[in-house]
């Protein structure tokens, strides 16, 4: 029985085998020195400092998380670019082990708001209940990805890493230990009850820690060839792993006479075979060519050579699981004429060098040149976990939970753009978003033109509100008058509002003097603004401005706008439906302008975590004064901590950069490039080579679209595409799908 605490600094001493100097204070008189206590899975450990483990032999190691990447040519090129650069031993490990979300369900828990109705609570519920079973779910894993050096030269590496495009965090304090104690005991990183007693038995071929298997497996004659996703194809089969590849650099006038070594013996037995009469076996010439050709390379500086060293250490619950794991594993490599090794009474050695302490005990090597490791490029597939905010999805490359909080700051903005045909789930995936995000206390605001949205906010416990009807219109006149900058802009704002609510393009002479209007309006220090006070004020002004906008003043359209109706904030409710249907559609674009500018106002006032859906976001955007807003509106949304979710199913109107298209110009385009977050659901024949051209997706990506399932996609961010199947528990499909009559 071992107990799991990780050594500390004042065991070193007790630690430090006998005999031995300690090489970090050797100056010091040293404490008797004792042999360490059998903490065999942490046997070259010395202690871990805040920044790093120090392993037995007084080496300090820095422990860096990567963030994966697509694979593709040029980024296998930027990584070979990278590597040709490293002359320090540099160990690149990958972990995939089931995720633990416990975290994630308990802050889900501590947001939920204390006044959720019961069938959203049901829903929040279930999705805690959904974490739960995705924890245990067969194939789900959680990976990551990191790379392990000498503390001395972290930096060098960090920058060698950001050099190919990845994103490299060093890892210290906890979350250091957390990962040190779930290479070694299995598993994703965890809090661990430390004072635990283990059970650690060392067997043949395994190593059994507290009745979890591992057992580790070391690659002893790699494949002839090694093709880009080699890696990637073993960590697809799904198997709990630890992956390890160490690798040095040889100097490279060494490197240059091992090869010129090695091509006078192919030459030699050339010459000999001549000399007999005979030519050299085809085997034996691909040999000599790529011997020479490699040696020109090396000494051109073009490509290096390496020590590589490749072990995997495989977990399971029980010895059949093992069994077939470590089948499944082996076969991958067979099937290059790989082969890896059983490690028989060497199960030690090979956890060892999978643990993250840069030592290969296995003490095997090979040779490989930089295009060979290069194509090994362990850091893919990336997945969208960032262990905060709620569940999007489950990945269906990574096999992840795809998980992160758009308002977290991390993110160029918290902004969703949501393309898909009609009937592909758009508008489920983004209640779906709505009804998860209120459940942690993210209020919704949805701009609904058909009426599509109401049910489910009533069912959710929200309210629904419909501009047009009397005693229901918006206020989007109030302005905090303090901020200069924001006063500019929301005057703009607003008149982008009025020309789309005169339904025609004002002159530049009557837009200067609407604007006008509108800054000498809010220059004067009025209590109260509202639209019937500025009509007032206008009538004074530019009264044929005015004329136009009458309608809205005391004809037929004078309950869309009110001066009263300013309070969301008052009584906020968890989710607000503005239903635009019973509007006549030509009014509808103005209107889901004036409440747009209405939650603006509000979220300016109490900047908070805030969703704006706006629904079939091209009727605003055919004209070109509401592209306008729409694309400053996306612009400026993180300011106020804003999420705009904007969603259509006219993507190639969206896309077009034809100015004679329904929507004009590049906007579309600007209102694309400002959402951080694109979800592409199943797409049309007609526009999937649109939308393949404008996210440059590989021709089988855009195949893919157009045969999906419903409820499965692509979601681009941070640069990368996850493809996505978006997945609601009965519960939350109950409030998603809730009609009212007489079944409820
Ligand atoms: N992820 C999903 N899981 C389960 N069912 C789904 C999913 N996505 C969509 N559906 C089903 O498909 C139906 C149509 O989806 P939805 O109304 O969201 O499509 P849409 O893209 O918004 O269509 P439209 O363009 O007509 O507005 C939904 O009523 C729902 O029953
Ligand atoms: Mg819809």
């Amino acid at each position: 029985m071992v107990k799991l605490t990780l050594p500390n600094p004042k065991d070193l001493a007790r630690r430090w085998p006998p005999g031995r100097s300690r090489p970090q204070d050797a100056e010091a008189a040293p404490a008797e020195p004792r042999p360490p206590p059998p903490l065999s899975l942490f046997f070259m450990l010395s202690h871990l400092e805040e920044d790093g483990p120090v392993r037995l032999d007084g080496v300090k190691l820095a422990v860096l998380e990567v963030m994966g990447l697509e694979l593709d040519e040029p980024k296998l090129g930027a990584f070979a670019g990278s590597l040709n650069a490293v002359d320090f031993p540099v160990q690149l490990l990958v972990r995939q082990h089931p995720p633990v979300l416990s975290a994630l369900r308990n802050n889900l828990m501590a947001a939920q708001p204390d006044d959720l109705p019961r069938q959203s609570k049901d829903a929040a519920d279930s999705l805690g209940r959904l974490l739960t079973t995705l924890e245990t779910r067969e194939g789900i894993l959680d990976r990551r990805f990191y790379a392990v050096c000498e503390h001395a030269r972290m930096d060098e590496l960090r920058g060698l890493l950001a050099r190919a495009g990845l994103g490299v965090f060093p890892l210290a304090g906890n979350s250091l230990k957390l990962l040190l104690l779930a290479c070694a005991l299995g598993g994703s990183p965890n809090e661990r009850d430390e004072e635990q007693e283990l059970e650690v038995e060392v067997n043949r071929r395994d190593i059994r820690i507290d009745g979890h298997l591992t057992r580790s497996l070391h690659l002893g004659k790699w494949p002839r060839s090694l093709a880009p996703g080699f890696l990637q194809g073993l960590m697809a089969a799904g198997a709990p792993m630890d992956l390890s590849v160490h690798l040095g650099a040889i100097p490279t006038e060494q490197a240059a006479r091992t090869l010129e070594w090695q091509k006078v013996r192919f030459e030699s037995a050339q010459s000999l075979s001549f000399k007999r009469g005979r030519s050299l076996s085809p085997e034996a010439e691909i040999a000599l060519e790529d011997v020479s050709r490699l040696r020109s390379e090396v000494q051109r500086g073009r490509e290096r050579l390496f020590h590589a060293s490749l072990s995997v250490t495989l977990h399971a619950d029980d010895q059949d699981t093992l069994k077939d794991l470590t089948q499944k594993a082996k076969a991958h490599f067979a099937a290059t004429l790989g082969k890896l090794d059983n490690l028989a009474f060497r199960q030690r050695e090979g956890l060892l060098s999978t643990l993250p302490l840069g030592l290969n005990a296995v003490a095997t090597w090979r040779t490989l040149d930089t295009s060979s490791l290069a194509r090994l490029f362990p850091f893919s597939p990336p997945d969208l976990d960032t262990r905060s905010g709620t569940l999007y999805g489950i990945d269906l490359r990574a096999c992840a939970p795809i998980v992160y909080d758009p308002f977290d700051g991390t993110h160029l903005n918290a902004n969703t753009a949501v393309l898909a045909r009609s009937g592909s789930g758009k508008s489920f995936a983004t209640k779906l978003g709505v009804l998860r995000g209120l459940c942690r206390g993210v209020r919704a605001y949805v701009i609904d033109p058909e009426g599509e949205y109401t049910d489910m906010a009533r069912a959710a416990g929200g309210q629904v509100l419909s501009p047009g009807v009397p005693g229901q219109g918006m206020n989007p006149f109030v302005i905090d008058r303090g901020d200069s900058e924001e006063l500019l802009q929301r005057i703009g704002s607003l008149r982008r509002l009025i020309e789309v609510m005169v339904g025609e393009r004002l002159s530049a002479e009557r837009r200067s003097s609407l604007d006008h209007a509108l800054a000498s309006y809010y220059a004067q220090r009025r209590k109260r603004t509202g639209f019937r006070d500025f009509y007032a004020y206008l009538e004074g002004e530019t009264p044929e401005i005015a004329h136009l906008l009458r309608p809205f003043a005391t004809g037929s359209l004078r309950d869309l706008l009110s001066d009263e109706g300013d309070d969301l904030l008052t009584h906020e409710a968890l989710v607000t439906v503005f239903d635009l249907h019973l509007l006549e559609p030509e009014l509808r674009p103005a209107a889901a302008m004036v409440c747009t500018e209405t939650v603006w106002a509000a979220a300016a006032q109490d900047p908070r975590p805030r969703l704006l859906v706006v629904d079939e976001v091209w009727s605003i955007m055919q004209h070109p004064e509401g592209a306008a807003f729409m694309v400053s509106m996306a612009k400026r949304a993180r300011k106020h901590r804003l999420g705009l979710q904007f969603i259509t199913q006219d993507v190639q109107d969206l896309l077009s950069e034809d100015n004679s298209r329904t929507i004009t110009g590049h906007s579309g385009r600007a209102l694309l490039q400002n959402a951080a977050f694109k979800l592409l659901l199943q797409q049309d024949a007609a526009a999937v080579s649109a939308v393949g051209e404008a996210f440059d997706l590989p021709e089988e990506l855009q195949r893919w679209l157009l045969s999906c399932p419903r409820g499965d996609g692509l979601l681009l961010a941070r640069g990368n595409r996850f493809p996505v199947r978006i997945e609601a528990t009965p519960e939350e499909t109950e409030v998603i799908e809730w009609r009212p009559g007489p079944r409820h």
